[in-house]
């Protein structure tokens, strides 16, 4: 470990992008890309809680990967599945407590959604009280989010909103803001990810592709983030 977290840099988010591009790359199939993207992920959140980050979100799956082919969004299903199995066995005495952030509903209509979505749910309430976060961003995106947060409120009796309002329905709320988010794969853009939530967020792009993401260029990432002045729209 070698970079020095403070109270500037609570929330570090990841686009996990470049999962199929390094699988073809090896002449395998993009499932085995996000095999050994989630084997990944499970090595930067490691990361992220050694060096003393709060919260950390992940985008693993968005509201426009249901149209990728079965196979693939059957594979990233069996990973997410998987996953959960090894989140049950690991909690206590972990200190994460574990959110599944997204539109729930939409995996009702999958074969073995209904487990998913109960086990995401539970996990979570098992594991509220720890002091450490991961958001786990499926069937995300983030203009759904702000709809649905407008969709709250009204069916709370809101006439009129604030920003307080709005920003305390969002998902990931009661959590702060992303600080740093990461882009691996070489894309330029947001995505539909945090947009409510990144309006300040500063952001990291890189090339490398998501299983070739090593802890020391998290740390670049860092420091650069230290380097950067958070105007805010101030001067
Ligand atoms: C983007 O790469 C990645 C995804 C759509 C899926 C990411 C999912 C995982 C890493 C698994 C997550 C698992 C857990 C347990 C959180 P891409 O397929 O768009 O890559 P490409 O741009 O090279 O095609």
């Amino acid at each position: 470990m070698s970079v020095k977290i403070d109270e500037r840099l609570k929330h570090i988010a990841f686009i996990m992008d470049g999962n199929g591009r390094w699988a073809q790359k090896r002449g395998m199939p993009r499932y085995y890309g996000h095999k050994y993207g989630a084997k990944k992920f499970r090595e930067i959140l490691e990361y992220c809680l050694d060096i003393g980050v709060l919260v950390t979100t992940v985008y693993a799956f968005s509201t426009e990967n249901w149209t990728r082919p079965k196979k693939e969004v059957d594979a990233i299903m069996k990973i997410l599945d998987s996953y959960l199995d090894e989140c049950y066995d690991k909690k206590d005495g972990y200190d994460v407590h574990y959110r599944f952030v997204g539109d729930m509903s939409l995996f009702d209509g999958y074969e073995g959604g209904e487990s998913i979505i109960r086990r995401m749910n539970e996990l979570d309430s098992l594991t509220f009280s720890k002091t450490r976060t991961i958001n786990i961003a499926v069937n995300y995106g983030g203009r759904d989010e702000i709809v649905n947060a407008v969709n709250r409120l009204i069916s709370e009796g809101y006439s009129k909103v604030t920003k307080d309002d709005l920003a305390s329905h969002m998902y990931t709320a009661p959590y702060p803001d992303p600080d740093l988010i990461i882009r691996t794969g070489g894309d330029l853009r947001v995505s539909n990810f945090l947009l409510w939530q990144c309006a300040y967020s500063e952001f990291y792009f890189t090339s490398t592709l998501w299983p070739d993401l090593t802890t020391e260029e998290v740390d670049k990432a860092i420091e650069e983030f230290y380097s950067r002045k958070r105007r805010y729209g101030g001067v």
